[in-house]
């Protein structure tokens, strides 16, 4: 069986590249494979050193330049490139050099043997790696992947979801164009968040220093960046603490309730009294977290789900409970001390143990 022929657009987002575009235009031709369908397509913001003039003057009869004037943004550009371009897949390539032209071949043919959504150009899979980068500058990269990975289930599979250099069907981007808002420079979250990829392959490559020119992205990228996982995560995070601070107002609330109906409970027997009220918030937590906070994340028995968040909200509800109990019985404690103590040794186990073991998944 022959294999059908592969048609690929390269969209390339440029800003101030005027020094790259010549020699990045020369290395796609050497290294897009003969058998394939291709076009190039640079998406060009009106750079002030006359990038796209310079893109017009390669232009041959697979060449655009779409050249956009009051707009600036690499994801937009991006999204703009997709829907212009004509063919099945979009390989999405920095105009500096970075992503070397060599590895086109070997993301089309993963693209060609597997027939996946998204081929992702990796850094961190095995055989991929960067060049002349501090240990600093890697530590960020690496904890900034981990975030995503941590709130965003789409991608805790893949080991490069910040990667700028991949393919994508160009069919998944415009069925999905609604649901996309490109804020901010990570697009390929974007759309493997939003576009719901079936299938996701990564091919190894090594990034390079920049030769020409130089970087747009700097420090308040990772303000922006911070802000785009959240956005992406529904703003899960402030969602799972407004219900903790909920359940803590629930747990002292319940305390004052028993105590007025029951005396002994919040005297000879606080102990008891104690431990009603922790079981009271923690399942209000627990209801509030299904209907709200993981609501889309609801898969398999709701009552594993339960026993499984008592597991989850253990470290800080036995904190609470000692601290509580030891106080009423006399050892000296501040209560705030306490109370704090147990949210800083908890919280965090509560939300990883949540995002990673009880609402891992998606709820179809
Ligand atoms: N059209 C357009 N508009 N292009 C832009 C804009 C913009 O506002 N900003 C940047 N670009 C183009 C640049 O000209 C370059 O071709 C590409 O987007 C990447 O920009 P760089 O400024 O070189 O980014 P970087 O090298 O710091 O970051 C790259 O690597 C990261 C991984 O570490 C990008 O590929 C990121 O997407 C990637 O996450
Ligand atoms: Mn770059």
């Amino acid at each position: 069986m022959s294999r059908q022929t592969m048609s690929v657009a390269i969209v390339i987002p440029t800003y101030n590249e005027v020094e790259n575009i010549g020699i990045l235009l020369g290395e796609i031709k050497k290294n897009v494979p003969t058998d394939v369908d291709y076009e190039i397509v640079v998406v060009d913001d009106n750079s002030p050193d006359g990038t796209w003039k310079k893109a017009v003057e390669l232009l041959e009869n697979n060449i655009f330049v779409v050249r956009r004037i009051g707009l600036k943004g690499l994801s937009t550009a991006v999204i703009d490139g997709i829907i212009f371009s004509s063919k099945d897949y979009a390989l999405v390539l920095d105009a500096d050099l970075q992503h070397p032209p060599e590895y086109i071949k070997d993301m089309i043919s993963e693209a060609q043997k597997t027939n996946v959504d998204v081929v992702i150009g990796s850094r961190y899979t095995k055989g991929g790696g960067v060049a002349g980068w501090s240990k600093t500058r890697l530590l960020i990269s690496k904890t900034a992947t981990l975030i995503a990975k941590l709130f965003l289930p789409s991608v805790r599979r893949i080991s490069d979801p910040m990667s700028g250099f991949f393919m994508v069907k160009r069919r998944i981007v415009l069925e999905n164009l609604s649901k996309l808002n490109p804020y901010g420079f990570k697009i390929l979250l974007e759309i493997l968040e939003r576009c719901n990829p079936k299938t996701v392959s990564e091919v190894p490559y090594i990034f390079r220093p920049r030769i020409y020119g130089k970087s747009k992205l700097g420090a308040k990228t990772i303000i922006q960046y911070i802000l785009h996982v959240m956005k992406l995560s529904g703003w899960r995070p402030f969602k799972f603490v407004l219900v903790g601070l909920a359940g803590m107002v629930v747990n002292l609330g319940v305390l004052q309730l028993i105590g007025f109906l029951s005396p002994l409970l919040i005297n000879q027997l606080f102990a008891v009294g104690s431990a009603i009220s922790i079981e009271i918030s923690v399942v209000f937590n627990f209801v509030l977290h299904e209907v709200w906070t993981f609501r889309d994340r609801r898969s398999g028995k709701a009552m594993a789900r339960l026993a499984l968040f008592h597991v989850s909200s253990a470290p800080s509800v036995i904190v609470q409970y000692l601290s509580a109990v030891s106080m009423k019985y006399g050892l000296s404690m501040n209560p705030i001390i306490a109370q704090l103590i147990g949210i800083l040794i908890g919280f965090p186990f509560n939300y990883i143990f949540s995002e990673l073991g009880i609402w891992k998944r998606k709820s179809v």
